[in-house]
């Protein structure tokens, strides 16, 4: 209300020159149509743009105009304009060009549509230009040529398109031209040979044609160089190697021939990346890199030294899906982090498993062939049972959903991980995400609209996610991927502007190629389950491939990749009733107490760590790492406290069953009537959780006759709850005081 009445009062005023303002009123009328055509409503030209214009600047948003004096005079000049994440929902209005000393323009992370406009080619002191993540479309101006000042200009994550004028060959100063995740084609221009003081080049996920052009040898200052799945084909050109400034290069997803890797001996990377380039031969003994190196998916044979002096700390080493023979070299798997092996040839080595110390070795080895159910480094491969269906809650708990129960999947997973649940199925993961300040998380959480909680959670990767069903009993079946965007939104924000693409591949045959959740499923937050039949002997094998493609700084910088919410795989065939398959009989974690109470300590300490991940990660702090608890079936559900006090009766004495040292136990029944037991651990204190473990180990470590089934947990404000299978006889109790 008396907004309106302000709004009605000064109304006639809101178009009023301003009273005191340093700026010439050409900049004040530019200003003035630049927030119209942008949408900058909140501009208010009653006030002074240069003192009395709201500043501020809070991580990915920036709302800043900045004025400079001319020196000896009480004139200003507008000289920068940051609007960064903004919600801006115009268009680019041509009058930036009466701003005549604007040196700065960012309006990155908004809404904007529409061209670039090509009066831009007149600014005639302007230095930087970025329009990162926003919906522009049509081509780069050649105006743009005419800017002898430009030094940067990021048109990245866009939706531009066309060929690249050959009269940006004339940007002189040009430092930076990011280009990258948009749908630029043609060849880039030879004029771009003149572009010599260039330090930072990026084109990759376009539809370019062409070859990668040998002039960029000639771009003696280059730092950067960023041509992945840009449409260009290969080879590299060598004389890239002569560029000694170089510390990141990545070059992935080439077509074209074979050729061997280029020979870096002096330069320092940081990062590099020769992804999918076709490479050939052996890796080159002088190649190094300190952060990462990537050779993933080439054809590299030979060996690797057992002694790398330059790759030894590298924090990523990534050589998967290569031809790598001989021994897998000591340092790799004692002193490296993160290197990942997995799909070479190496010599077979009982010793290692398929995950040693951030070391992913799945299918490293020549004798190991996954269909023959042969995979050296997972042990004994001979099937307990062989499985008819198969669904997984990818990074999701335990849940049923419809007839199907869905098995947890809550290992973090790292960099280069292998993960397996027993000998039924298992995930390996490559690649870190790169430019996202290293808060890697593979395990990630949306609320999609209208779905199940089956779409909360789910699995990512930053390059290739593979699934494995192991001991699959052969046969035809159906294997339905569930998907959900739970990243960009569906707004009119720039959130709903992210593109993910990656390419599916089942028992190794591609799928689906470009595939983008938003767009198949009608968009973002929204659900979408795709479906196929296979033929399947010993093993099911499910790959999810970011080949570079779509957008990487949406809705924050790190966001791409594979992401997948679920799996389930149903057999084509006659499922017998009963024996035979073992489905669902062993399901659920079933302790052998007897004789087994190591195994009852690791089993109550990964339910621990479960819970803790899965409800209270920070208040529990528990500091698990280090501890092997991968093979564990988490197949557990989660109580609430209230779920538990309901069963209990809120306790009740008249259902203690017992009571000791570490807790009380009590009966209790699920609205369902299934029996239980529910121990009540001493409230936690707040430096105890260590003691608490202790205590754990002691429970375990008793000697019970009988299968104890845990059937969850409750780890709610100070209350630490067990829910066991209830026994009858008081069996259960008993054995669970065995200290008294
Ligand atoms: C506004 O921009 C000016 C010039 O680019 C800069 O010096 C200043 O720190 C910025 N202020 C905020 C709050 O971002
Ligand atoms: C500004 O004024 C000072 C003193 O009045 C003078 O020394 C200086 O040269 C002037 N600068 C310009 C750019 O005119
Ligand atoms: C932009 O819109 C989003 C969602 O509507 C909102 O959360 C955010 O605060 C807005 N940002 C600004 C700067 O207005
Ligand atoms: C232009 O961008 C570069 C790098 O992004 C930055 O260092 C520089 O300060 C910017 N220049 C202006 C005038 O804002
Ligand atoms: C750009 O997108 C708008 C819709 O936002 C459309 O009307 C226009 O035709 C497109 N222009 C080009 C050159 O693709
Ligand atoms: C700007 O570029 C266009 C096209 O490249 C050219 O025709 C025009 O003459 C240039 N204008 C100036 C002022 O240099
Ligand atoms: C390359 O960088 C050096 C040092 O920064 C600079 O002096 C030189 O002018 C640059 N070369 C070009 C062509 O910009
Ligand atoms: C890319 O270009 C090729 C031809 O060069 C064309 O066949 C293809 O459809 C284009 N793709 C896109 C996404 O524009
Ligand atoms: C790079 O290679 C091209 C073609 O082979 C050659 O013309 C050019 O002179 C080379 N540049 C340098 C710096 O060696
Ligand atoms: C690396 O530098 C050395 C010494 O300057 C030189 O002899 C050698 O040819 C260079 N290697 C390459 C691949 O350029
Ligand atoms: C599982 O299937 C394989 C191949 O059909 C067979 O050799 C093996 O005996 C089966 N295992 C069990 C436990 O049925
Ligand atoms: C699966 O195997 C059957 C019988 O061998 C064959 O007819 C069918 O084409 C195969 N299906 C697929 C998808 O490969």
């Amino acid at each position: 209300m008396l907004l309106v009445i302000l709004c009605v009062t000064f109304l006639p005023f809101a178009f009023a020159s301003i009273d005191i303002t340093c700026l010439p009123s050409e900049e004040v009328d530019a200003l003035r149509e630049i927030g119209r055509k942008l949408g900058k409503l909140e501009w208010d030209f009653r006030q002074d743009p240069c003192h009395a214009w709201e500043i501020s600047s809070d991580g990915p948003r920036e709302n800043n105009v900045t004025c400079n004096p001319e020196p000896n005079s009480t004139i200003c000049h507008v000289v920068s304009i940051s609007l960064k994440g903004q919600n801006l929902t115009g268009t680019l209005p041509p009058e930036f060009v009466n701003l005549l000393y604007l040196q700065n323009l960012d309006l990155t992370r908004n809404y904007l549509s529409g061209t670039i406009p090509p009066q831009w080619g007149s600014m005639e002191r302007i230095l930087n230009i970025s329009l990162l993540a926003n919906r522009l479309n049509g081509s780069l101006p050649k105006e743009f040529g005419n800017i002898s000042t430009l030094k940067s200009l990021s048109v990245e994550d866009n939706r531009m398109s066309g060929a690249i004028p050959v009269q940006l060959g004339s940007l002189r100063s040009i430092e930076r031209l990011l280009l990258s995740s948009n749908f630029f084609t043609g060849e880039l221009p030879a004029s771009f040979a003149n572009l010599i003081s260039m330090k930072d080049f990026r084109i990759s996920s376009n539809n370019f044609s062409g070859k990668i052009p040998d002039f960029i040898g000639e771009w003696k200052n280059l730092t950067s160089l960023r041509i992945q799945a840009s449409g260009l084909e290969g080879p590299i050109p060598l004389n890239i190697t002569l560029l000694t400034t170089l510390t990141d290069l990545r070059i992935s997803d080439l077509r074209g021939p074979d050729t061997l890797c280029p020979p870096f001996e002096n330069t320092s990377f940081k990062n590099l990346i020769l992804r999918s380039c076709n490479l050939i031969g052996e890796i080159p003994k002088s190649i190094a890199s300190s952060k990462l190196l990537d050779l993933n998916f080439n054809k590299l044979n030979g060996s690797i030294p057992e002694r790398f002096i330059d790759l030894q700390d590298t924090d990523y080493i990534y050589l998967t899906g290569n031809l790598l023979s001989g021994t897998v070299p000591n340092w790799m798997t004692t002193s490296a982090d993160n290197v990942d092996l997995s799909y070479n040839v190496f010599e077979s080595n009982r010793d290692l498993r398929c995950q040693m110390r951030q070391t992913n070795l799945f299918a490293s080895f020549s004798t190991d062939n996954i269909s023959s159910r042969k995979v050296s480094c997972l042990g004994d491969s001979s099937c307990p049972t062989n499985w008819t269906s198969l669904y997984i809650n990818c990074g999701g708990r335990k849940l049923t959903d419809g007839k199907k129960e869905y098995e947890s999947d809550l290992q973090e997973g790292g960099a280069s991980d292998f993960s397996a649940v027993e000998s039924r199925w298992g995930f390996s993961n490559t690649g870190n995400f790169l430019d996202d300040n290293n808060h890697d998380s593979y395990i990630v959480s949306g609320v999609p609209t209208n779905t199940s909680e089956l779409y909360m959670n789910a699995r990512t990767s930053a390059l290739s996610l593979t699934y494995y069903g192991f001991c699959m009993h052969d046969g035809s079946y159906n294997v339905s991927l569930h998907f959900a965007e739970i990243f960009f939104t569906d707004d009119e924000t720039y959130s709903s502007l992210g593109r993910r693409v990656f390419d599916i591949y089942i028992q190794g045959v591609q799928m689906e190629k470009d595939f983008d959740i938003s767009d198949r499923a009608g968009g973002a937050m929204k659900a979408i389950v795709t479906s196929y039949t296979v033929n399947v002997t010993g093993s099911l094998e499910i790959r999810l491939y970011w080949a570079r493609k779509g957008t990487t700084n949406i809705p924050s910088r790190g966001v791409y990749g594979p992401l997948i919410s679920a799996i389930s795989v149903d057999p084509n065939y006659h499922v017998p009733q009963s024996g035979g398959n073992g489905n669902g009989v062993s399901r659920g974690i079933v302790a052998g107490i007897a004789g087994g109470a190591v195994c009852a300590i690791i089993l109550i300490l990964g339910v621990l760590w479960w819970c803790g991940y899965l409800r209270c990660r920070d208040a529990m702090e528990l500091d698990l790492h280090g501890l092997e608890l991968h093979d564990l079936e988490l197949n557990t559900g989660s109580f609430t406290l209230k779920q538990l006090k309901i069963a209990t009766n809120n306790f009740d004495v008249a259902n203690k069953i017992g009571e000791g040292g570490f807790g009380s136990v009590y009966k209790g029944v699920l609205p369902n009537g299934t029996l239980m037991a529910v121990k009540q651990l001493s409230s936690k204190s707040k430096q105890g959780n260590r003691e608490f473990l202790n205590e754990l180990g002691m429970i375990s470590a008793l000697q019970h006759p009988h299968l104890v089934k845990l059937y969850g947990c409750c780890i709610e404000g100070n209350q630490l709850l067990l829910a066991y299978e209830y026994m009858e006889n008081n069996s259960l109790a008993r054995a669970l005081f065995a200290k008294d």
